[in-house]
């Protein structure tokens, strides 16, 4: 009996999901947490641009062979592209911040925290730093081998995909409408290039030269097109979130209920019932609700295809495999 109570108290401090676990360091690695922790709170200067690079990274992570920072790698001279190549403006900036906080856990306990984990807390702990939402981050994810450019551009959703189109990429994840919405409130921050959406969503519409996506408010698309995204391929910068894109907040989707998502896949998320009313349930609630919910879809999200216990391996340096 006093064994079957120390185990459940065991079992619930510390709940093992997937076979991810919270706290996988504390024995092996016991600051490691702290260190990303504090790194991410002194270092995240202009914080909400790279807090929003970090988290996009970590999804891109997720989306391609699982979240085991296949992402991070960099192409031998030998080998063929890498994912990172894919979209090389992606995070030059969240790279150099992901190796810097690596490089201190090696300092700390060499060979012990995997990059995947790393990525893993760096995004959490960089979106509590902007007033954002916290969730929890079980740890073991070990770290790929490969890492193929070609897998970034059929794995993960595009700016243009249709409501089907984005529930059958998330569902190949594990992931429900319910996540699909949720998480692609993460738009909520950061910033998109013209380049991105503009050619098919406002200047080429169904392939025809000068037509705007009749799913985007004409308004929004007309002041987007006379200030921004003016021409093919314009590389200029556009708020994902206009006028609140530093903060995590609800405003994504009260925007997309006035048909000013950004992105046609933003949009989409009106399009079909189940999706719509999760959008009205949120928008009803509270900004803690949110928070918490959005929380638990990225909790489903961390662990994607991960690989752990003596899969893959724990690199030294994230940009390339040990040797
Ligand atoms: C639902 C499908 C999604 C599509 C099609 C999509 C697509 C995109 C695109 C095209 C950009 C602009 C990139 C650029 O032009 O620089 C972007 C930005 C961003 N995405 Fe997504 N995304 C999706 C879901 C997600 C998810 C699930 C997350 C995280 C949980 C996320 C986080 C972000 C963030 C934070 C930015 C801003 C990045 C920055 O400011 O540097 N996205 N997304
Ligand atoms: C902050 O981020 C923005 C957008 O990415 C960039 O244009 C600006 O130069 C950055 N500022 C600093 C001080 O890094
Ligand atoms: C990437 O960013 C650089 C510098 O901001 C810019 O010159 C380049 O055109 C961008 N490329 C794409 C594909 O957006
Ligand atoms: C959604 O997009 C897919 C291709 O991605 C296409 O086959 C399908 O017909 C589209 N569905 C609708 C309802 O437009
Ligand atoms: C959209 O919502 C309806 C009704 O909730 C659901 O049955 C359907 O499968 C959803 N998906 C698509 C792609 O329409
Ligand atoms: C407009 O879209 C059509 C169909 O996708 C494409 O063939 C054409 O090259 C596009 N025009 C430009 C100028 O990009
Ligand atoms: C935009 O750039 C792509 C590749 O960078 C190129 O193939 C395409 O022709 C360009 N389109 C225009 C209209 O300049
Ligand atoms: C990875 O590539 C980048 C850019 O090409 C380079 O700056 C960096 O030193 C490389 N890292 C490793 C570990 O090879």
């Amino acid at each position: 009996m006093i064994g079957f109570m120390i185990w459940s108290l065991l079992a619930s401090s510390m709940p093992k999901q997937g076979q991810l676990q919270l706290g996988f360091y504390s024995d092996s690695c016991p600051n490691a947490e702290k260190i990303v922790q504090d790194f991410v709170n002194e270092e995240i200067h202009n914080a909400t641009s790279l807090a929003a690079a970090l988290l996009r990274m970590h999804f891109h992570d997720c989306f391609v062979r699982g979240c085991d920072a296949s992402i991070l790698l960099n192409s031998t001279s030998a080998g063929q592209a890498v994912e990172r190549e894919a979209f090389p403006n992606l995070s030059v900036r969240g790279y150099d911040f992901i190796d810097r906080v690596k490089s201190l856990l090696e300092a700390e306990c060499p060979g012990i925290v995997s990059c995947a984990d790393t990525i893993a807390l760096v995004a959490r702990d960089a979106i509590v730093a902007i007033g954002g939402p916290f969730w929890r981050v079980p740890t073991g994810r070990r770290d790929g081998l490969i890492s193929v450019q070609s897998d970034a551009i059929t794995e993960l959703p595009s700016p243009f995909d249709n409501f089907t189109a984005l529930e059958t990429r998330f569902a190949r994840k594990g992931l429900d409408i319910k996540d699909l919405v949720l998480l692609s409130g993460a738009h909520t921050i950061g910033i998109a290039h013209c380049s991105a959406f503009a050619d098919r969503r406002l200047l080429n519409f169904s392939g025809v030269l000068g037509a705007v996506d009749p799913s985007m408010d004409s308004e929004y698309a007309a002041n987007l097109k006379a200030n921004k995204c003016k021409t093919f391929n314009d590389t200029t910068i556009v708020e994902m979130n206009p006028g609140s894109r530093k903060t995590f907040d609800l405003n994504y989707y009260s925007l997309l209920l006035k048909r000013q998502g950004l992105f046609g896949s933003d949009q989409a998320l009106t399009t079909n019932a189940t999706s719509l009313a999760i959008i009205n349930q949120l928008l009803q609630g509270s900004l803690e609700n949110f928070f918490r919910e959005f929380g638990l879809s990225m909790e489903k999200m961390g662990q994607i295809e991960v690989m752990t216990g003596t899969q893959g391996e724990v690199r030294k340096h994230c940009a390339r495999v040990n040797s």
